[in-house]
This record gives C-alpha cells, structure tokens and sequence, in this order.
C-alpha cells in the first residue's frame, strides 16, 4: 500500500458531532460531512426507505445499488441493518472507481478503531481481494459484488452484463460541479433504462436543476427527508405512488423563475434558466397530469 499517495489523496476530518470521516484532496470534498456516515446512512435511506421492514418481509433478494463505496460506510450500515433480521437474501452491488478510499478509511481504522468504526470484524484483505464476496447470516446470503470502474460508463456500455434490477439506490457522488459525468441527464437516461421494476433513488441534494434532470430522464420524483442542517433531500422514483412528497404545480412553477433549472446537459457544469423547450417537456411530465399517475 502506497502510504504516502494516500494521505496525500484523502485527509482524515474531524466533524462537528467529534466522528471522524474523510476528505478528497483532489476534489476538495468531505464525505458524510454534516452528521457523520452512520446517521447519514440512517436518515437518508435505512428510515426513509423503511429497510427494515423490506428485509423483514420474505421475499425475493432485496437489490441495491451502492453508488460511490468510498469508504463502505453506506454498504456496511445497510448490511448492518440486513443483518439484525433477515428474512430475504441481500444482494448488493457497490460502485466506485477504485478501492482507495475504503483503503485510506481501513489504514485509519487499523490505527484506532474508534475512527471509520463500522469497519471492525470484517476479513478486508479477503473483501478486497474478490472485490466484496458471500457471506450467510440466520440461513440467509448475502451476496457483495462491487464494480470498480466508471459508473456511467458502465451504464452506456451494451456489452455490460446486469443481473438483477435495484429497488433501492444509495446515490453519493461528489456535487455536479466537480464530478459532472455522474449527473448528467445522458447519464440518467441510462440509470432510468436499468431500472424497468419498482425502483426508489435518494440523494443529498434539493437542487432543481437535479431534479428537472431527473424529470426529463423519466423518473418521478419527491421531497425527501431532511438531514443535518440541510431541510430537504430528493429521493426520485419509477412510479409516482412511491413517492411520499412528490413535486407538484407549486415546485413547476418556481422552476420557470429559478435561474439554476436548467438540466445537466452538454459537457461541463453551467447553471442557468430553464430553456423554453426543456420547459415545455417538464411541463408534460405524467407527474404534473394528476391523468398520468400510476
Ligand atoms: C462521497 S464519496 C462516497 C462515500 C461512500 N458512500 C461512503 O459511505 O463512504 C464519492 C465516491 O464516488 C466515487 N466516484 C467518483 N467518480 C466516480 C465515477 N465516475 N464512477 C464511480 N464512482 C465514482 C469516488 O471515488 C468516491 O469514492
């Protein structure tokens, strides 16, 4: 392991709460930065997308897209959560570029296990050797596969083999304005094509040009939970009767004076208004046509 590298790539941070997570030099970002990677993973999708009770019901393996595994910590609280009572088999697809900052994570971990703690009692070196693995709790399997390259690059690739579709997505990119491929309205589309059954998405931000984007690429989507000091979240959907709060005529109408509506399309972020003809898309969304619900 090249130390050195790492601490020059990632930086341990202390938060306010006295936990600590991680910042990317590169990117200038923190993960988890305001309440820390357990209550994040908590709020944002174990209570918002009752995982308990999905794992608590029999049924078929519940999937879920882990979407940037940094430092595992949303993967491993979900298995945490699996764990406490489960009655269907979990299968979890993480997705990053590469391993480091799980690595970077697990080196401070080695160092004082209060740091990163949801890694302790777990075989690494054999996780990170077959990129996640199989693993049995109460008769029930749990199976981690992690894809290690671009995301939306997988995406776009038709050659890429999928298995089963995901009910859930745990969403954490770095913000559109340093990780732009991960957000683009291309990108979604994509997203949207692998998920043809009930799908349910949360991510951190409220921004409207997020959701106009997600809009546009056909997903229905809602207000979701607050987290930390931030009042509202967005969680986006493949049927609008999944969704808790969804945006109605109210929200469509501040898009239209909002100067940061415009969807993430072309090649770098930019904001700016909501051109007429993306409007005049949104505006025929099934979401606003109280005929189109389903
Ligand atoms: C905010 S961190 C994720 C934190 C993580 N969920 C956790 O709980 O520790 C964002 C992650 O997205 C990954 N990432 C950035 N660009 C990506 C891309 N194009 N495809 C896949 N992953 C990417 C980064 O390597 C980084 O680990």
């Amino acid at each position: 392991m090249d130390t050195e590298k790492m601490s020059a790539e990632f930086l341990l941070k202390q938060l306010p709460g006295g936990e600590f997570s991680m910042r990317s030099v590169n990117i200038g970002e923190t993960f988890h930065p305001v309440i820390g990677a357990r209550r994040e993973a908590e709020n944002l999708y174990l209570a918002q997308f009752n995982v308990s009770g999905r794992c608590a019901r029999a049924g078929a393996p519940l999937t879920v897209w882990d979407v940037g595994l940094g430092a595992a910590g949303n993967a491993m609280h979900l298995i945490e959560c699996w764990a406490c009572q489960p009655q269907r088999d979990l299968r979890l697809v993480s997705f990053d570029l590469d391993d480091r900052a799980l690595r970077f994570a697990l080196k401070a971990h080695a160092e004082d296990e209060t740091k990163f703690p949801w890694l302790a009692g777990w075989d690494w070196e054999k996780i990170l050797r077959e990129q996640g693995g199989r693993f049995t709790v109460s008769g029930r399997q749990l199976c981690w596969e992690w894809r290690l390259a671009d995301f939306p690059g997988l995406l776009a690739d038709p050659s890429v083999s999928w298995s089963a579709a995901p009910e859930l997505i745990f969403y954490d990119a770095y913000s559109p304005a340093k990780c732009w491929r991960m957000w683009t309205l291309t990108h979604w589309r994509n997203v949207r094509r692998r998920c043809p059954d009930d799908c349910e998405i949360a991510f951190h931000s409220r921004a409207t040009a997020l959701r106009v984007t997600l809009l546009l690429a056909g997903f229905y989507v809602g207000r979701g939970v607050a987290i930390g000091e931030k009042e509202e979240t967005t969680v986006a959907a493949t049927r609008r009767t999944l969704l808790r709060r969804p945006l109605d005529e109210m929200w469509l109408r501040r898009v239209r004076r909002s100067t940061s509506a415009e969807p993430y399309t072309g090649g770098q972020y930019t904001q700016s208004s909501i051109s007429a003809g993306h409007l005049a898309a949104l505006s025929a969304h099934p979401q606003f046509q109280s005929a189109g619900w389903n």
